[in-house]
């Protein structure tokens, strides 16, 4: 365990949040003796990944930062078309992805480059270019914070929903995954469907992408709208796209006949939240150092030099300028510290 350890190498924001305390996991046995030592009792405990979904709003943690950073991966079940994978949560996302299309297994390619750790996806149900986690996820292990037991989630268990989980709601603060479990396929249809993978493709001469090729497209298409979290700060999205009623979407439709927008199945409607912020004027605004990104929207970036708490007051000013032109008030993906 150690001390007042800066966070600005744990979170992709890259601000400068100190926590009071902080223990590194590397095997699950650590994670075991830490509970049994009580240190985790009486004090705010904050269990971190690859801290890329996260805004750490004030300059100190006053409490435990569990840094989880176990590895390994395995299979455990091969079976006709089926594989089932096992990867330990602190396996980076990006490299998981890299080695299940390398062996040419199908299932997690769209969620290429997204950046984080395995332990996390499941939390806000990762999701890119028409897939979510919840669509390759079988099961995951995590342990209970007051009792260090272990506990199996079935797919149902976890309550996945748009960039939400069991995880983020009932159970927030309770549980660590220390593991998930993913059914892949051997052979399995590419979903191309989603935004510009097709245009990508066309405009490279691909007509039947392989697997490997689909992989490489989602990643060069990342690479183009997002911001290298090496060089810029960023959360990633920093606000789910809002999902409205049809009848609100029809009378905005009238003012906005160009609004892009996804049927949901149940009636409503989700609109592009990167679409509103830009047509609220936001898209490439910034100060001295932090801003919105100038090729999507929808993500929030810190230049270096700022505070968490810029981030925050942006954040807000984006919100209520939202809501003023359009009605709806678009609300965070980061989770807030
Ligand atoms: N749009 C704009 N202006 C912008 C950004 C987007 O007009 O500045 C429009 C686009 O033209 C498009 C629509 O909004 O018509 C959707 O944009 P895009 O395809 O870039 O996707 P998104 O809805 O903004 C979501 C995810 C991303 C994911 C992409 C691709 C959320 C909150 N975000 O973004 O996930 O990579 O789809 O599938 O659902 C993340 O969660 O951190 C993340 C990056």
């Amino acid at each position: 365990m150690k001390t007042n350890v800066s966070l600005r190498p744990y979170n992709s924001f890259g601000f400068d949040a100190v926590a009071k305390q902080f223990a590194e996991i590397n095997a699950i046995s650590d994670l075991q003796a830490l509970i049994q030592s009580g240190a985790l009792q009486h004090q705010k405990t904050l269990i971190l990944s690859g801290g890329n979904n996260i805004l750490f709003q004030s300059e100190v943690f006053d409490g435990i930062v569990v840094y989880i950073n176990t590895k390994g991966i395995e299979i455990l079940r091969e079976d006709g078309n089926d594989v089932v994978v096992r990867a330990q949560a602190g396996e980076d996302w990006p490299d998981f992805v890299r080695f299940c299309v390398g062996k040419g297994w199908h299932g997690v390619e769209n969620l290429a480059l997204i950046p984080g750790k395995v332990g996390a996806a499941p939390v806000q149900n990762i999701g890119a270019y028409g897939i979510e986690l919840k669509d390759s996820f079988l099961q995951c292990e995590a342990m209970e914070l007051t009792t260090g037991e272990t506990k199996a989630f079935t797919k149902e268990d976890c309550r996945f929903g748009y960039r939400e989980s069991v995880f983020k709601n009932e159970l927030k603060g309770k549980f660590v995954i220390t593991s998930v479990d993913f059914l892949l396929k051997k052979e399995a249809p590419l979903h191309l469907e989603y935004g510009n993978i097709k245009a990508y493709l066309e405009q490279n001469g691909i007509e039947n992408p392989t697997l490997q090729q689909l992989h490489d497209a989602i990643c060069a298409i990342r690479d183009a709208k997002l911001p290298d979290v090496k060089q810029i700060g960023s959360a990633g999205s920093f606000f789910k796209n809002p999902v409205i009623e049809r009848a609100q979407f029809e009378a905005l439709q009238k003012d906005y006949p160009t609004m892009p927008h996804y049927d949901e199945p149940n009636g409503m409607v989700k609109v592009p939240a990167g679409w509103l912020i830009e047509q609220a004027g936001w898209k490439g605004w910034r100060d001295e150092h932090v801003g919105v990104y100038d090729k999507q929207a929808l993500v929030l970036v810190h230049y270096g030099g700022g505070k968490g708490h810029d981030i925050v007051e942006l954040a807000r000013r984006i919100q209520d300028s939202v809501e003023e032109k359009f009605g709806i008030r678009i609300s965070p993906e980061v989770n807030f510290v």
